[in-house]
């Protein structure tokens, strides 16, 4: 295979097509995907244990690099590193250097001459995770934690981790993902995951203002009618409207956006009776979803962040080539 280091899913593999980066679920293969998803399984049973730590990362050094907000998925990440016994460098960006007008490389220069093994990184710019992966030395991986509206792996990869634990297997599943999908990450990561694990058929469902144009050639059938399109659908993923991120009037109002896309109670009453709820959070209650729906018998979005654990766990572990050795493998 020739390798083109501007592919994002060539730039992820080591010549024999192994994880080094984790950038974006575009593009990695079914085998891939499904070795990521089993290896965060066999670490959920460790996060029940009074002791939750392995030795995988013992001597490493992470880095959580956010140059964007984050509750969850950094202290997820967080937490992932020390259960797999790393070191972990919490850089509050607004306070560093960079505030001060170092780049971007002059950064993560500094941080390389630290003997850094991983950085975590999240970004506001589309592609900031594969510019660091382009230009970081070659034993130190990099984690993509959001960037811009182009990827969010790990939550992507949570997120199917959740629906196969539900479900069992991705065949028959029908899959709607609803609201503001043109500025979210989410989205897109989930819809390479799904095609790829196999999914039956995967919707989009929003206003046209809120649907990129290119959606349907990503894999996913769009519908601006939320009443057809949840016909029919075993897992619904509702968004958060960005609101940061939306620079013209793209909706008349929340209210609404609730009336048309909001998931309340008759709503979800038009998808499978076991359709399961989920969320990548922060929820909105009663703008994107009904506090009732949020907290019912069908959400799982509580468990979503539960798997965030392991699935990071899995990702740095495999990253790190941890999941090489036979003698880590047991102590697991
Ligand atoms: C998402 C994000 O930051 O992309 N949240 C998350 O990581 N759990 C979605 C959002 O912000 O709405």
């Amino acid at each position: 295979m020739t390798m083109n280091p501007l592919d994002p899913s060539q730039i992820q593999l080591t010549e024999d097509g192994r994880l080094k980066h984790f950038l974006t679920t575009e593009g990695l293969s079914k085998e891939i995907l499904t070795e990521i998803l089993d290896t965060a399984d066999s670490f959920i049973g460790t996060q029940a244990r009074s002791v939750k730590t392995v030795p995988l990362l013992r001597g490493k050094t992470v880095v959580n690099l956010f140059f964007e907000n984050s509750t969850r998925t950094r202290s997820t990440f967080e937490l992932a590193a020390k259960r797999l016994s790393a070191n972990i460098l919490n850089l509050d960006i607004a306070r560093s250097a960079t505030s001060k007008g170092e780049t971007l490389m002059d950064t993560l220069w500094n941080l390389e001459s630290m003997y850094s093994d991983m950085f975590v990184v999240r970004h506001a710019d589309s592609g900031a995770a594969h510019f660091i992966a382009q230009h970081v030395t070659p034993n130190v991986a990099v984690i993509n934690a959001g960037d811009g509206r182009h990827a969010h792996p790990t939550q992507a990869m949570l997120d199917m981790l959740t629906i196969r634990r539900e479900k069992g297997s991705f065949e028959n599943l029908t899959v709607a993902i609803v609201g503001d999908i043109l500025h979210s990450r989410v989205a897109r990561s989930q819809i390479y995951a799904l095609n790829t694990l196999g999914a039956k058929e995967v919707r989009v469902i929003g206003p046209n203002t809120l649907l990129p144009q290119e959606i349907e050639s990503l894999g996913a059938k769009a519908y601006n009618n939320m009443n057809q399109g949840l016909k029919g659908v075993d897992v619904i993923i509702m968004l958060r409207l960005q609101k940061e991120r939306m620079q013209n009037a793209l909706l008349p109002s929340e209210a609404e956006f609730y009336r048309l896309y909001g998931l309340s109670t008759d709503k979800l009453a038009l998808a499978n009776p076991d359709a399961i709820v989920m969320h990548p959070g922060p929820i909105n209650r009663g703008v994107e979803i009904e506090s009732a729906v949020a907290d019912g018998p069908q959400s799982v979005i509580l468990k979503q962040v539960s798997n965030g654990i392991p699935m990071r766990m899995a990702v740095m572990a495999m990253a790190m080539g941890g999941q090489q050795s036979g003698q880590n493998k047991e102590e697991v």
